[in-house]
């Protein structure tokens, strides 16, 4: 062999490689996701190892911890009382609820920290959708959206720093950004779930807030989100809804999940001139945890990979589980 180019020379030595390393993964490219409930007890999620609903106390002294680490950036779940959920959601306004009191206490203890917020209906809602569901089964876009536009303000009032829509209907990032500026609230920014598939990988999150569409006596309810979140096999769609949530005044674009849509994610970096973010969602974190709980895979490694893998497909910002667990290993490294 007489080749000159010799593309290891640039891989020989740890020196070397730093030297030529084009990603780097740093805590404050981690938003880390946190489960909360009305209860004065941590319990931990089955399906998710190391992943817990917090009581607000614990939740607090979490929130320190991951700021140490370096993470500048969470986002809150709410588990929702059962005996709170309606056909409205309503309670997801309820300035009195459990996120606006988190986020007030958070604000209050740790406010340095930014915050960000899911608005849709599922955790709220006892048929287990984004959306207001009429008697036939249809998700009823303008009427949810109406709503929606009460639980940001509601949450933007408590302190949110990031209203994060997630509940794809049409429209709501226009709405959204419209009541949170006549309210004054100009500077509250707006993270939209904007390429959000309907995943298969969501299963672990929706056991965790019990928030799985539910069978109803008296009317249809659809049994999956596919009639607003996107067709996995669709790649176009993402330029539209990425076109219109930007229009629309959206601050942050999120494609989410994560792993099984690099491809988007570098799609919609080169497209738009605002940051991406990926969501490593609960289904893709426990793939990992169960294979390096049975020994098959190296917990650490897989993990920075995969979300070093975010990193280089485009992604600035990545919402994982593993946040507090990579930030420690980062440091180590
Ligand atoms: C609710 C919501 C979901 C997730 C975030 N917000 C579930 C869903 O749409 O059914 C999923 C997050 C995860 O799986 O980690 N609208």
């Amino acid at each position: 062999m007489n080749s000159i180019i010799r593309p290891r020379r640039l891989r020989r030595t740890e020196a070397i490689r730093q030297m030529v390393s084009e990603n780097k993964l740093s805590p404050e490219d981690f938003i880390y996701p946190i489960f909360v409930h009305d209860k004065d007890f941590k319990e931990e999620i089955s399906a998710m190892p190391g992943i817990f609903r917090w009581d607000i106390k614990g939740l607090i002294e979490e929130v320190k911890r991951a700021w140490e680490l370096g993470i500048r950036c969470i986002v809150l779940f709410p588990k929702v009382d059962d005996n709170l959920k309606t056909e409205d959601g309503a309670e997801c306004f309820n300035e009195a609820g459990l996120i606006p009191r988190v986020i007030r206490k958070l604000k209050k203890e740790v406010p340095q920290m930014a915050i960000m917020t899911d608005v849709a209906l599922d955790p709220y809602s006892c048929d287990g959708h984004d959306g207001l569901v009429d008697q036939d089964g249809n998700i009823l876009n303008d009427e949810t959206i109406a709503i929606l536009e009460k639980q940001a303000l509601t949450q933007a009032d408590a302190g949110a720093d990031f209203i994060g829509p997630s509940d794809m209907m049409d429209g709501r990032v226009g709405a959204i950004r419209k009541s949170l500026d006549k309210n004054g609230f100009i500077d509250v920014g707006i993270i939209s779930y904007t390429a959000k598939y309907s995943s298969a990988y969501y299963g672990p999150f929706r056991s965790a807030l019990d928030s799985a569409p539910r069978l109803n006596a008296n009317k249809l309810i659809p049994k999956n989100k596919s009639s607003y979140q996107m067709d996995p096999a669709n790649a176009k769609e993402a330029y539209l809804e990425s076109s219109l949530d930007q229009f629309e005044g959206a601050d942050i674009l999120m494609v989410k999940p994560g792993l099984s849509y690099l491809d988007i994610i570098y799609r919609l970096n080169n497209f738009s001139n605002k940051p991406i973010a990926a969501y490593n969602v609960s289904g893709e974190f426990s793939m990992i945890k169960a294979a390096s709980m049975k020994g098959w895979i190296n917990e650490k490694d897989v993990v920075l990979e995969t979300l070093l893998s975010f990193k280089r497909a485009g992604a600035k910002l990545i919402l994982s589980y593993h946040a507090c667990d990579a930030a420690n290993w980062l440091k180590e490294n």
